[in-house]
C-alpha cells in the first residue's frame, strides 16, 4: 500500500506500480471525493471504497497509467458515477465489498463455520435448488460456478448436469475450495474441476452452458466486471443466474440496514445494495427476478439472446 498526497501527477501512479496484482492507493480525502482522470479516456479496472477519512482506489494490472491524474477535485464523470452510486441514502457502507486479498483471508478464516451463516442469515429452505433449475441445464452440459466455496451448490449441479456434463467451480479462498474438493472426494465425482483464482482472471476451458454466481454477487468488489467476463464465454441461449441477498424493499429494509450492514462486515463480506440484476439487464432484455423471504433474498436470470 502507497500513500500519495492529496493531489498527485502521473508520475506517482506510475512509480506506484511496483505492487503485484491490485494496487491500493490512499488518498486523504480532504474533499468531497477524491478522482482520477485519465484524458477522458475509459481506464477499466478503477475501485473505489471509502475508509475512514479516506478514498481508497484499488487499480487493476491491466489499468493504463501514466495517462492519468489523481487530484482531490470532482473533474472525474467516471469516478462521480461511482461515487454517487456509493452515496444513496442507504449506503453507510461504502467499503462493502472489499477487494479479492481481503475476501480470501476472511473466507479462509469462515470455511470451517460456514453452514452456520446460511442459519444465521435465514438463507430461504430449497432456494439453492430453484436457483439451480433457472439455469435451466441438460444432461451432458457445462456450467461455472464463480465463487462455489464449500461446494453447497455441487449437488444439485451434479443432478442436473449428470456424470456426462462438466461443473467448473472457481473461488479465491483456499480453504472454502479444499472443502469443496473434499466433497468431490467423497462423492467420487470425477467431473468437476476447482481453481482457486480471481474469478475476473479465469477463462473456462470451454464455452459454457450456464453460469452460476452463488450468494457470491454480493462479496465481489468487481461483481459487475466478472459478470460480463463470465457472460462472454456464455454460448448463446445459455442462463446466467444470479442468486444472493440484497437490502429488502420498504421501511423494514431501511430500519435492518445498520445491522446488516455490521453483520455483513463481520462475517460474510456481502454488499446488500449492490446492482446485480440492473448488472444482468445491460446484459440482455431476457431477465426475470423472483424475490423471497420479503424481497430479502432473490434468483435472477439472464439469458444470452442472438
Ligand atoms: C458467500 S460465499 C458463497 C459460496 C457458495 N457459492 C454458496 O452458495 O454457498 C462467497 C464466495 O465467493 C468467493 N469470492 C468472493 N470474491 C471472489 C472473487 N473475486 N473471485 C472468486 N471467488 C470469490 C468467496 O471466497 C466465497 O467463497
Amino acid at each position: 500500500m502507497v500513500t500519495v498526497p492529496a493531489r498527485t501527477t502521473e508520475a506517482a501512479l506510475s512509480w506506484s506500480t511496483l505492487g503485484i496484482g491490485r494496487i491500493m492507493f490512499v488518498v486523504p480525502a480532504t474533499g468531497p471525493a477524491a478522482c482520477i482522470t485519465f484524458g477522458g479516456q475509459d481506464i477499466g479496472g478503477l475501485d473505489t471504497g471509502r475508509e475512514s477519512g479516506y478514498t481508497a482506489i484499488t487499480l487493476r494490472e491491466d489499468t493504463k497509467l501514466g495517462l492519468g491524474q489523481l487530484s482531490n477535485s470532482r473533474q472525474s464523470g467516471h469516478l462521480q458515477q461511482i461515487m454517487s452510486a456509493k452515496s444513496s441514502p442507504l449506503s453507510h457502507n461504502a467499503s462493502l465489498p472489499y477487494p479479492p486479498e481481503l475476501v480470501r483471508r476472511r473466507y479462509d478464516r469462515l470455511a470451517p463455520w460456514y453452514r452456520l451463516f446460511e442459519w444465521i442469515f435465514w438463507l430461504p429452505r430449497g432456494i439453492r435448488g430453484r436457483a439451480i433449475r433457472k439455469l435451466d441445464l441438460q444432461q451432458g452440459d457445462t456450467v461455472l460456478e464463480i465463487g462455489c466455496g464449500t461446494g453447497r451448490n455441487l449437488p444439485y449441479l451434479q443432478d442436473a448436469v449428470g456424470s456426462n456434463g462438466h461443473i467448473f467451480g472457481v473461488d479465491v479462498s483456499e480453504r472454502m475450495l479444499a472443502r469443496s474438493q473434499a466433497l468431490c472426494e467423497r462423492t467420487g465425482w470425477k467431473n468437476v474441476t476447482l481453481v482457486r483464482t480471481d474469478a475476473l482472471d479465469y477463462h473456462a476451458p470451454r464455452m459454457l452452458d450456464a453460469v452460476l454466481f452463488g450468494l457470491s454477487y454480493a462479496v465481489m468488489q468487481n461483481g459487475k466486471r466478472i459478470l460480463n467476463h463470465a457472460w462472454s464465454q456464455l454460448r448463446t441461449g445459455g442462463c446466467a443466474v444470479i442468486v444472493d441477498g440484497k437490502t429488502m424493499p420498504g421501511i423494514a429494509g431501511r430500519l435492518l440496514h445498520p445491522l446488516v450492514i455490521l453483520e455483513m462486515k463481520a462475517t460474510v463480506l456481502g454488499d446488500p445494495d449492490h446492482n446485480a440484476c440492473a448488472d444482468l439487464r445491460s446484459l440482455t432484455d431476457e431477465v426475470t427476478v423472483e424475490e423471497e423471504l420479503f424481497g430479502a433474498y432473490f434468483i435472477c436470470q439472464g439469458r444470452k439472446g442472438t
